[in-house]
């Protein structure tokens, strides 16, 4: 035991967690050890980010025993678990959005210069200024970000500032929940190169991720949970990604992703000519009834951008938007809504009221009139139905239909939005990254979910950068270089190789 505690940086013993209807953590027991790359797996639901928001410091367990290099602790706050050498990347957006990224970075453990021993201070800007750009220009050479507010700088990047706070504290186990949700190829490959070298600092890395695939490029062992609970630790030699899946989920699955042939219809939508100075330039695309169509390219190439100016999300300097062949003035997404398009954004942040309101309420409230009888009472009953329904396909890990959705999991929360917008049935529905974030179970609930909605004559366009995801939905494929449409893919034609080689230019 002796011998092997020199390895060991932390140890849980028997940690449990309850929330109110919630076992969230039981009796869970894990070991980090020094320099390695621990990967922790489960559903959505599993009790991943309670563990961690309790080695942060941000929930207290109630039960259980945590050492931090051999001492027993009792972590206090979020500064207490700093102190203790551990520094977090929450799956969840922490930075303050109206502070610049150098602020947020230094935000409470600010750099000063002492003068005359130390009474006077004034804050060093330059330095603070320095560290934050040394980290920040390893994914991106625009430094001008640094000076603005965050919130003007899109989820990517604000991604990469909350890596470089992490990184910028000297930290003995860096934790990471879901970090790569936002990035793209290019950035993944400079956070996985900093996890490398993290390693052979010594510095251990707890990672969270339901892209196993990435997994496998980084971590030492694997931690699998299931319903809050420790199900087996393994060695990632020892084990491969259908062992790891089959002990997540406890049963089968497939992982095959193929989009059935469904009879294609009309035109659905159309865009003609869509420009945004900088940004989008001349995009022209349709979709038709019973096709899912992708679109593909590499982070900043304005896949997002272009699926916000379709529903006026964004400001377009010329354009057309065309539903059924009619011509829409599409202004707002509200306007959007109305022509029968919906949008699921890559931002799925809810805000304020919606998480404060119940998941069966989440799920119904986009499409209140279809749960409201003839006289307009809320036909109680049927919105129970329909939200457990949806419930229960998606796997939402929840109490009850009843439950605020602030108390769900990051998982569940987005199972929740794909619900509601699945639910409004309209007649063109746009999804921004749809399975981020999602577990391996309920990825292909949501693919059948979407079969079903092409089915009965609805279009989908899709952005994602899973590409085999992408290949094995959509009919066709659009692929965007640098704010235009370079190239149009057939279901046949698409590879992963060709697809890449126009999104990265070399067509050029
Ligand atoms: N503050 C809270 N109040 C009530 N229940 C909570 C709270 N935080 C978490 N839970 C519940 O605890 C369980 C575990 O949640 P947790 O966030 O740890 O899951 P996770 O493994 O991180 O999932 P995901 O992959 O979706 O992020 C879930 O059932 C969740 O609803
Ligand atoms: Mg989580």
């Amino acid at each position: 035991m002796a011998v092997e505690d020199d390895h060991v940086l932390i140890s849980l013993t028997g940690i449990t967690k309850e929330f109110p209807g919630v076992k969230a953590l039981e009796n869970v027991s894990l070991d980090v050890r020094k320099g390695e790359v621990l990967a922790l797996v489960g559903e959505n639901g599993a009790g991943k980010s309670t563990l961690i928001k309790i080695l942060s410091g941000l929930y207290h367990k109630d039960n259980g025993e945590i050492r931090v290099r051999g001492k027993s602790v009792e972590i206090q706050d979020a500064r207490h678990a700093q102190e203790l050498g551990i520094s977090t990347i929450f799956q969840e957006p922490t930075l303050a959005p109206h502070l610049t990224a150098v602020e947020n970075v230094y935000l409470g453990r600010e750099i000063y210069h002492s003068y005359f021993g130390g009474t006077v201070k004034i804050l060093n800007e330059k330095e603070m200024y320095q560290e934050t750009e040394k980290l920040y220009r390893n994914f991106f050479s625009t430094v001008e970000d640094l000076k603005r507010p965050v919130i003007e700088l899109g989820a990517l990047k604000n991604r990469v500032i909350e890596i470089a706070k992490a990184l910028s504290v000297k930290a003995s186990v860096v934790i990471m929940d879901e970090p790569t949700a936002a990035l793209a190829e290019h950035e993944r490959e400079v956070l996985f190169d900093f996890i490398r070298a993290l390693k052979e600092q010594g510095v251990s890395v707890i990672y969270v991720s339901h892209h196993l695939k990435e997994l496998f490029l980084l971590a030492d062992r694997f931690h699998v949970m299931r319903d809050g609970k420790h199900i087996a630790t393994v060695s990632a030699d020892e084990t491969d990604i259908d062992q790891l899946v089959s002990m997540m989920v406890g049963r089968e699955i497939s992982n095959f992703i193929a989009k059935e042939t469904v009879p294609i219809g009309e035109e659905s939508l159309r865009v003609i000519g869509l420009n945004q100075p900088g940004v989008l330039k001349n995009i022209n695309f349709h979709i038709k009834k019973g096709e899912i169509v992708g679109i593909a390219g590499l982070a900043g190439s304005g896949r997002t951008e272009t699926v916000r100016a379709v529903v006026g999300a964004d400001r377009i300097s010329s354009g057309a938007v065309e539903v059924d062949g009619k011509p829409f003035r599409i202004q707002s997404p509200r306007d959007a809504i109305r022509a029968g398009i919906g949008l699921l954004p890559e931002n799925r942040k809810l805000h304020g009221a919606l998480i404060e309101m119940s998941v069966s309420n989440n799920i119904t409230l986009a499409s209140i009139k279809r749960v409201l009888s003839k006289k307009f009472v809320l036909k109680k009953k049927a919105e129970l139905d329909i939200a457990s329904d949806y419930v229960q396909r998606l796997g939402i890990k929840t109490p009850t239909v009843h439950q605020k959705v602030r108390f769900l999991s990051g998982g569940n929360q987005q199972k929740v939005i794909l619900a509601k917008w699945l639910f409004t049935k309209p007649k063109v529905l746009i999804f921004d990254e749809p399975t981020i974030g999602i577990d391996v179970g309920a990825k292909v609930e949501v693919y059948n979910l979407m079969a079903e909605f092409v089915r009965g004559g609805g279009g989908i366009l899709m952005v994602s950068s899973d590409l085999p995801e992408l290949m094995g939905l959509s009919d066709r494929i659009y692929v965007m270089h640098k704010g235009e449409f370079v190239h149009e893919f057939s279901r046949d034609e698409a590879t992963e190789e060709n697809i890449m080689y126009y999104a990265s230019g070399g067509h050029q």
